[in-house]
């Protein structure tokens, strides 16, 4: 198998699992004082003080939760809720139109069901986010705006947006900046402090770790309101029991990635740009994404004139794991919002494929895809023309 979906989820990282071993031999519950339960705090509070140092954070903006998803909304609705609270005229929240649905569904809930108005920033035919529409709309209505929420590395065409900018745009209308790094962390430089950023959203199956934990890195002076109550750990922020082994493997996974960032940023690459490179010698494929402020490891393509699901299938009997990079809705692909938002039409947006690369790719892989495509791409066109034509004929 050649697994070439990280950015769905990536392989466990050994020492992620040496971790987790170690964490699930402790009994304790890390909110008991006795010395199992002070055992338990100890690995937690040892992962807290190693994701802030990997992420550039002090360990008390560090908040466990269970992955990106309660990250985000934690971010979204917790921001929201503070800041409208402390002003009820800040009922706006500006977010980009290429959000992952973790972000954009939290913010639709807000609009549904609390009065909440959503601000779009567009994106460029690159999925950039251009500062200056942030700028205008801040300048129109930031005395009313709660929050704004932008991804620094989007999850279909890795594009990396500019995050230092937005920031500044925001602290100059003192408005809290939530950031979606879940695609990044691990992969990309991330210095939370000087970032000026005030909520950054991290999961650990993104970057080696095991899926069900994640954190939110939220500035001491960033005010929110919890989602769930109970027992106040996580500063009242994230009630429950901490899942010691898995934030242990979470901080190991971070730490392994960090480590040989230099290196691995380098390697994989490399190894994308290959990707990249033969598949762009394909008639009719288009490479999707920023061209150079992109994430190392996606590679994202249209196909013309077939399905997405159609070609992940096809790769899928050949041993290979891709994706098209977007949501379905119970097995039924949608066009992905992102492709729609940089100016794709529907047909282009439904013949997208991504291929993300991580720790574990070797250039094997990259040469399975590049021997596979061809065969692939001409199979898949071929089962699209006759529904193309039938439907030309209607
Ligand atoms: C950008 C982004 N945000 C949020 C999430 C959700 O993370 P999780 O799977 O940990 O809930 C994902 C996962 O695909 C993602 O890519």
């Amino acid at each position: 198998m050649h697994y070439l979906d990280h950015a769905a989820t990536a392989p466990l990282r050994p020492a992620a699992q040496a971790a987790m071993a170690a964490a699930m031999a402790e009994p304790g519950n890390a909110s008991s004082q006795h010395g199992p339960g002070r055992a338990a705090r100890r690995i937690a509070e040892d992962a807290r003080d190693a994701m802030a140092a990997a992420l550039g954070a002090h360990p008390s903006e560090v908040l466990f939760t269970s992955g990106g998803t309660e990250s985000d909304n934690l971010a979204v609705k917790g921001l929201f809720w503070a800041r409208r609270a402390a002003d009820p005229r800040r009922d706006r929240i500006v977010l980009s139109r290429i959000e992952h649905h973790a972000v954009l569904e939290a913010a639709q809930w807000l609009a549904d069901h609390e009065g909440a108005q959503l601000d779009w920033l567009d994106v460029d035919r690159d999925g950039l986010i251009d500062p200056a529409q942030l700028g205008a709309l801040l300048a129109a209505q930031g005395d009313r705006t709660a929050l704004i929420s932008a991804m620094w590395a989007n999850n279909e065409v890795g594009t990396l947006q500019p995050i230092r900018e937005l920031a500044a745009i925001a602290a100059q209308h003192g408005v809290p900046l939530h950031v979606d790094a879940v695609q990044a962390a691990g992969s990309e430089p991330i210095d939370f402090a000087a970032s000026g950023v005030s909520a950054l959203s991290v999961s650990a199956h993104k970057f080696g770790g095991p899926a069900g934990a994640g954190a939110l890195l939220l500035r001491r002076d960033a005010a929110a309101i919890a989602l769930a109550h109970g027992g106040g750990q996580e500063r009242g922020l994230r009630s429950g029991t901490l899942a010691v082994p898995l934030i242990a493997g979470m901080a190991a996974a971070l730490g392994d990635a960090v480590a040989g960032r230099g290196t691995e940023h380098a390697r994989i690459d490399s190894l994308r740009a290959m990707l990249a490179a033969g598949a762009g010698e394909l008639g009719g494929v288009q490479l999707n994404g920023h061209p150079t402020r992109r994430l190392a490891g996606i590679a994202h393509l249209s196909v013309s004139g077939c399905e997405g699901d159609a070609l992940l299938m096809l790769l899928d009997q050949q041993g290979i794991a891709c994706s098209t990079g977007s949501a379905c809705d119970a097995g039924v692909s949608r066009a992905s919002h992102v492709l729609l938002a940089m100016g794709r039409t529907e047909p282009q947006a439904r013949a997208a494929l991504r291929f993300s690369l991580g720790h574990t790719t070797t250039p094997a892989d990259v040469a399975a895809v590049l021997d596979a495509l061809p065969g692939v791409v001409a199979s898949a066109r071929a089962a699209a023309a006759p529904a193309t034509l039938a439907g030309a004929a209607r």
